[in-house]
């Protein structure tokens, strides 16, 4: 089957929180008429076997109470992570959640207690960050470095170490690929965090949600598969929701292969009551696991020639703006400090004078400031556009 990510869908008034629910995002603001590229979805329609799927399950009609996670669902998920990075998960180790922030929400609740430290790497995906405070624990930070040399973020190890060191400290999540620096951790850099963590015993639950989103010359290692004490020392979460956009159907799995964390997980779930999952977000993983391999590999193409063209762009026409280059991720993240504006001034800039509505980098962090996170899972028509529009607002200043 061919795949075509040069079709334009209209996605306003389709009840898309990227694009039909910016305004209430962007206080102060005025988002109105901007072109929306924040939200980690695309504005592409699932592979056609999940939709076929989906629709012959609705087609059927009755949709009483799931059994739970079959056979082919485990099938399918063991065999797009060893066909995906090579390693090979026991089926029993595998938990159905309704996302992946649910997962860690779980996790917090499980392995942590209140007033305990878990440990994120700013800038980093939000969330994280407002699901640890929400049930208070308290964050603690250890920020990415950004190397001028590589122009690549960096994980400040010396401070890692530090923060781990704290015995209120109970618990890491890893970001990889990290959102929004697009890093996609070394063997070096995860072996050094697979051993720290280990050392102070603290427990980790890795983030793999954008590991089918890895650029040329970049691979994804999971961090529970380069050694067998870190595999039971980890927790890892993997999702179709990015790569295939199916976020709004709240599926995805995590990986528990130690026996005694797995038990206390499932108790979690149970205190949760949030055994059950959906019956379209297991039948849209499996079939999506099952058949998306070309369907990836032609939306990866889509992305890196997006990449391409903004770098281009970007270096010959965006003026004291670069492109922190992403080795992973279809999310793209912008330095806008080289303007020379502030903050406050940058985020002005591209969504009240250019009209793009894209995530502010404050929004991860204060690490995060003069930085824009821009989502190239588009149209190359709303990619071209946008960046034409952030030129026009850079050339009136
Ligand atoms: C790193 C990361 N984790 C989790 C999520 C959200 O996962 P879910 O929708 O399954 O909760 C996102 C979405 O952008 C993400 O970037």
């Amino acid at each position: 089957m061919s795949y075509n990510f040069d079709e334009y869908i209209d996605r306003y008034g389709t009840e898309s929180t990227k694009w039909d629910a910016f305004e209430n995002r962007f206080p102060g603001l005025d988002a109105k008429g901007c072109i929306p590229m924040w939200v980690a979805d695309t504005d592409f329609r699932a592979p056609q076997e999940v939709i076929d799927a989906i629709v012959a399950k609705a087609e059927f009609g009755i949709f009483g109470y799931p059994k739970g996670k079959g056979k082919s669902f485990d099938q399918a998920v063991t065999g797009w992570i060893f066909q995906r990075h090579g390693w090979q998960l026991d089926p029993e180790w595998i938990v159905p959640t309704t996302g992946v922030v649910p997962a860690i929400t779980h996790a917090i609740q499980a392995f942590t207690q209140e007033g305990d430290g878990v440990l994120i790497q700013p800038p980093v995906y939000y969330p994280f960050k407002n699901t640890i405070q929400k049930n208070k624990r308290r964050v603690i930070e250890n920020p990415l470095l950004l190397d001028e040399e590589t122009e690549q973020y960096e994980i400040d190890f010396a401070d890692f170490e530090h923060k781990l060191k704290d015995p209120k400290t109970k618990l890491f999540i890893l970001c990889n690929p990290h959102n929004p620096v697009g890093r996609v951790w070394s063997e070096e850099d995860l072996t050094k965090i697979g051993e720290l963590c280990l050392k102070h015993q603290v427990l980790v639950f890795a983030d793999e949600i954008h590991s089918d989103l890895i650029l040329k010359g970049s691979r994804h290692i999971p961090l529970g598969m380069l050694d067998e004490r870190f595999n039971q020392h980890v927790i890892t979460a993997y999702s179709a929701s990015k790569t295939f956009n199916l976020a709004g159907l709240q599926t995805s799995v995590v990986i528990l292969p130690e026996r005694r964390i797995r038990q206390r997980y499932l108790e979690q779930l149970e205190i949760n009551q949030a055994r059950d999952i959906n019956i379209f977000g297991t039948i849209a993983l499996e079939a999506a696991y099952t058949h998306g391999a070309d369907y990836l590999k032609a939306f990866l193409e889509h992305v890196e020639s997006n990449l391409d063209y903004a770098l281009d762009y970007t270096e010959k026409h965006l003026q004291g703006v670069r492109i922190i280059k992403p080795q992973g991720t279809y999310l793209v993240w912008f330095d806008f400090r080289g303007t020379g504006l502030t903050a406050d001034q940058i985020d002005a800039l591209i969504i009240e004078k250019a009209k793009v509505a894209v995530d502010l980098g404050r929004w991860f962090g204060e690490e995060g400031a003069g930085f824009l996170r821009f989502n190239f899972a588009c149209h190359r028509s709303t990619l071209v556009k946008a960046l034409e529009q952030i030129k026009e607002a850079l050339k009136a200043l």
